[in-house]
C-alpha cells in the first residue's frame, strides 16, 4: 500500500474545513433510494408506501442543476420530504483535464439550496478532451493516487466540506502497479476523504478479477464510510458480471451487505436502480430487505449504535 508521510497527511488534514469528515449527517440513516426521473411519477402514486419504507434519497446533481418549471416543482416534492444525498456522475476525479470549476460552482449552490447532506463521486474518469460517457478506471499506480487525491482535495477545499468517493466497477486494469484495494485505501488516506462503499461493485469486481469480495470489504477503512450502495448486475457469464443497476439485487450481494454490517456496524444503505424499473411495490420490497438486514445487524451487535 502507498502510505503518505505523516507530515503530508497532517498538512492535508489542516487544509480542509470540517474536523469530522466521514460522520454523515444523522438525517441520513436507514434505507435510501436513488431518485431517477423515470421513477418520480410511480413513486408519487405510491407516496405513502414509499414514505413508510424510504428514509432518504439520492440525486445526481447533473440531472437537476439549472432545471426550472415542472421538473423543479417535481424535484421539490421529494426534496421537501426526504433528506438528500448527492452522487455525481461527471466530475472525472481521475481525469487528465482540469476540474470543471464552473460545474463545481453550480454543485456548491445545488448542495446548499437543497440542504444536501453529502456529496460523493466516482473514483474514475469520464473525460479526456470531451466526455467519454462512461466511468473509466484510473490506473492503479502511485502517480494516479497522487493525481486523484490532489483533485479530491481541490474539490473539498472549493466546496468547504469532505466528499465521499465510490470505488467503481472496472473491466480492465491498464498499467496496474498495485492492488485495487491498496489503490483505493491510498487515495482515501492521501485525500483524507470519505468512502461510498458499493457492495455490488465489490462483488462484480471480485468475480471479474478473481478475488474475495468479503476480504476486500474488510480491508477498507470502515470509519471513512459515509453510506453504502447496493444494486443489481447482469450475469454475462459465470466469470463475467456487468454492473448495470438494471435488475434485482442478487443473494451474494445481499450477503456482502450483511458482511459489511458485521464488519463495520449498520450503515445507511441506498438501493440504486437506474433503468428497467420494476413496480413500486417490488422496488420497495428491496428497500425493505435493506431494513431487514439492518435490523438483523443491530440484533447481532446487541443493539450497538447504528449509523
Ligand atoms: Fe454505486
Amino acid at each position: 500500500m502507498v502510505k503518505a508521510s505523516a507530515a503530508k497527511v497532517s498538512a492535508v488534514r489542516a487544509s480542509v474545513v470540517q474536523p469530522e469528515p466521514w460522520r454523515i449527517d444523522p438525517a441520513i440513516h436507514g434505507a435510501g433510494l436513488g431518485l431517477r426521473r423515470g421513477l418520480m411519477a410511480p413513486l408519487s402514486e405510491h407516496a405513502d408506501a414509499v414514505a413508510s419504507a424510504v428514509n432518504f434519497m439520492e440525486v445526481a446533481p447533473e440531472n437537476w442543476v439549472g432545471l426550472g418549471g415542472r421538473w423543479k416543482r417535481r424535484f421539490a416534492e421529494f426534496s421537501d420530504q426526504y433528506p438528500l444525498v448527492s452522487h455525481g456522475l461527471s466530475l472525472s476525479l481521475g481525469g487528465p483535464e482540469p476540474l470543471d470549476m464552473g460545474f463545481l460552482h453550480d454543485v456548491r449552490h445545488f448542495l446548499r439550496d437543497n440542504d444536501v447532506r453529502c456529496y460523493t463521486e466516482h473514483l474514475s474518469y469520464c473525460s479526456d478532451h470531451g466526455h467519454l460517457y462512461d466511468l473509466m478506471p484510473i490506473p492503479f499506480t502511485e502517480e494516479a493516487v497522487h493525481h486523484a487525491a490532489a483533485r479530491i482535495r481541490q474539490v473539498q477545499d472549493f466546496l468547504g466540506q469532505r466528499i465521499g468517493i465510490e470505488h467503481v466497477s472496472y473491466y480492465a486494469a491498464p498499467g496496474q502497479q498495485m492492488s485495487e484495494l491498496d489503490f483505493v485505501c491510498a487515495v482515501l488516506e492521501e485525500a483524507d476523504c470519505g468512502l461510498l462503499l458499493d457492495v455490488n461493485n465489490a462483488y462484480v469486481n471480485s468475480i471479474n478479477h478473481g478475488y474475495d469480495a468479503a476480504q476486500y470489504i474488510s480491508g477498507l477503512p470502515g470509519e471513512r464510510i459515509m453510506y453504502v450502495h447496493v444494486a443489481g448486475h447482469f450475469d454475462e457469464a459465470a466469470d463475467l458480471k456487468v454492473d448495470t443497476h438494471g435488475s434485482a439485487v442478487t443473494d451474494p450481494v445481499w450477503a456482502l451487505l450483511s458482511h459489511a454490517y458485521a464488519e463495520f456496524g449498520v450503515l445507511p444503505t441506498l438501493l440504486e436502480r437506474d433503468f428497467n424499473f420494476p413496480s413500486v411495490p417490488e422496488l420497495l420490497s428491496e428497500v425493505r430487505q435493506i431494513r431487514a438486514l439492518q435490523s438483523a445487524g443491530e440484533s447481532a451487535a446487541g443493539g450497538a449504535a447504528v449509523r
